[in-house]
């Protein structure tokens, strides 16, 4: 098992490029199967969770080639498989995409049913209360999710809660069933967008994605497109609250300032300094940092996903926040992680309330899950010693190069996978 070994203490300074967004990207891989032409896919980020999708892409028939690193190339036409297996779902998630984009070209779909994951269980009831809204028989038996319909109708669907996953299925199911599906309280995330605009580049026709509605007039077929993938506002962010964590200037490259303003007003309440220019933001952070309260809400609001990276920032801020979590009931556990770092927090329920202290002290942590990871080796970076993070397959999940791109900004990080390459690693840089 691979860690990343850290030594804290340098203030990360310079420039990083940011790469395509990961979760656009899966719904993008997964609606791409849904033309009978060849569809090109530019900017995909080069991590685990999308290579793992084009595995599940393949399986079903789907011709899939690699261009390069971040492009490829997808041909539905042959698709002669129509179930995914939960060796997928249990890797990825996410791969319950192809429900949709099965279900909506070829009427028929079998998936396994995901389980709980590490931030908590996490229920597709609305994905398949849509899917059923739109004339599927849908049934669960064995542990799979089977869809099957004679013909898919549009609806008139309102979503219970507002769900990325949920909205972006039931939009694929809908792109070709007949007539007009207007579906209400949708999430409006920028990758909810970019799968909508992607669909629409395939011949789709959909209207409204990024506001509450989204209206989908059925079409008969989906056509070639060459399309690029969104920068990744995750990514992005992460390096940001690096910067603020580490005392830091680092300027993020090739992202889109507006889908970032929750987080660039957060880093501007605890003091940061931000600049924003036409596809840059720069963060920087003299260190002399407030505290602030933070709730994550669906986009626009404070993501979820970033929720750790903020936690971790304010754990070194002047004053008392208060952190709530509003979409996912676990994902506080990497604060008991921090807390072995020296931070003084408390959680109850879903609010953790974060004393700031002066420094965290390096220490052996493991990443829990992705964002936590990566939340973890900012805390590394800006710890006094040597900080170790273990089960970084988490952060490999959706992180290119990040050792790479940290290094980059001058943070002291290595990738290893033995007890010795940690002591070489100490001995090196004490
Ligand atoms: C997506 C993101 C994930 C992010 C999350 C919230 C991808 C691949 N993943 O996950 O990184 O953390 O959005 O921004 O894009 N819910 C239900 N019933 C459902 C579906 C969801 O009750 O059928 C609830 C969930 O338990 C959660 C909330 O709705 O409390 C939001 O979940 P959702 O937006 O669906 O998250 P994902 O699409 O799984």
């Amino acid at each position: 098992m691979e860690q990343y070994v850290i030594k804290g203490g340098n203030r990360l300074v310079g420039e990083v490029e940011i790469g395509g967004a990961k979760n656009a990207a899966l719904g993008i891989l997964a609606a791409a199967i849904m033309a009978d032409e060849t569809v090109l896919i530019d900017n995909l980020p080069d991590v685990n969770d999308i290579n793992v999708l084009l595995d599940a892409i393949s399986g079903i028939g789907a011709s899939v080639h690699r261009l390069d690193r971040h492009m490829v190339t997808i041909n539905g036409k042959n698709v002669s498989a129509y179930n995914i297996d939960y060796d997928y779902i249990k890797k990825i998630r996410a791969s319950y995409y192809l429900l949709g984009a099965l279900l909506g070209k070829y009427k028929r779909a079998e998936v396994a049913l995901p389980g709980g994951c590490n931030i908590g269980s996490r229920p597709i009831d609305q994905h398949l209360k849509g899917f059923r809204a739109l004339g599927a028989d849908v049934e669960i038996e064995h542990g799979k999710i089977i869809a099957e319909a004679d013909r898919l109708v549009g609806k008139h669907i309102y979503f219970d809660v507002v769900s990325v996953g949920a909205t972006i299925n039931v939009m694929m199911a809908a792109v070709m069933a007949e007539g007009m599906t207007i579906l209400e309280n949708v999430a409006k995330e920028p990758h909810v967008v970019d799968v909508a605009n992607f669909l629409n580049s395939m011949g789709a026709n959909i209207r409204g994605a990024g506001t509450d509605v989204i209206k989908i007039r059925g079409v008969q077929r989906l056509h070639t497109a060459e399309y690029a993938v969104i920068p990744d506002q995750i990514e992005a962010g992460t390096f940001m609250f690096a910067a603020a964590a580490t005392k830091g200037d680092v300027t993020v490259k090739n992202v889109i300032p507006k889908h970032l303003e929750a987080t660039i007003a957060k880093l501007e309440e605890i003091g940061c300094k931000v600049e924003e220019y036409d596809d840059a933001v720069r963060v920087i952070s003299d260190g002399n940092l407030s505290s602030t309260h933070v709730k994550t809400l669906p986009y626009p609001g404070f993501p979820t996903d970033m929720q750790p990276q903020i936690g971790v920032t304010l754990a070194l801020c002047k004053g008392t926040s208060v952190v709530t979590e509003s979409i996912f009931e676990n994902r506080f556990k990497y604060l008991d992680e921090l807390a072995r770092m020296g931070a003084n927090v408390k959680i109850e329920g879903n609010s953790a309330t974060i004393q700031g202290v002066e420094r965290f002290s390096g220490a052996r942590v493991s990443a829990l899950d992705l964002r936590a990871g990566a939340a973890l080796c900012i805390a590394g970076l800006a710890a006094e010693g040597i900080t170790i993070v273990d089960d970084i397959v988490y952060i490999q999940r959706g992180y290119e190069h990040f050792e790479e791109k940290l290094r980059s900004i001058g943070g002291i990080i290595e990738k290893v996978n033995s007890e010795k390459d940690i002591r070489k690693f100490t001995l090196k840089v004490s």
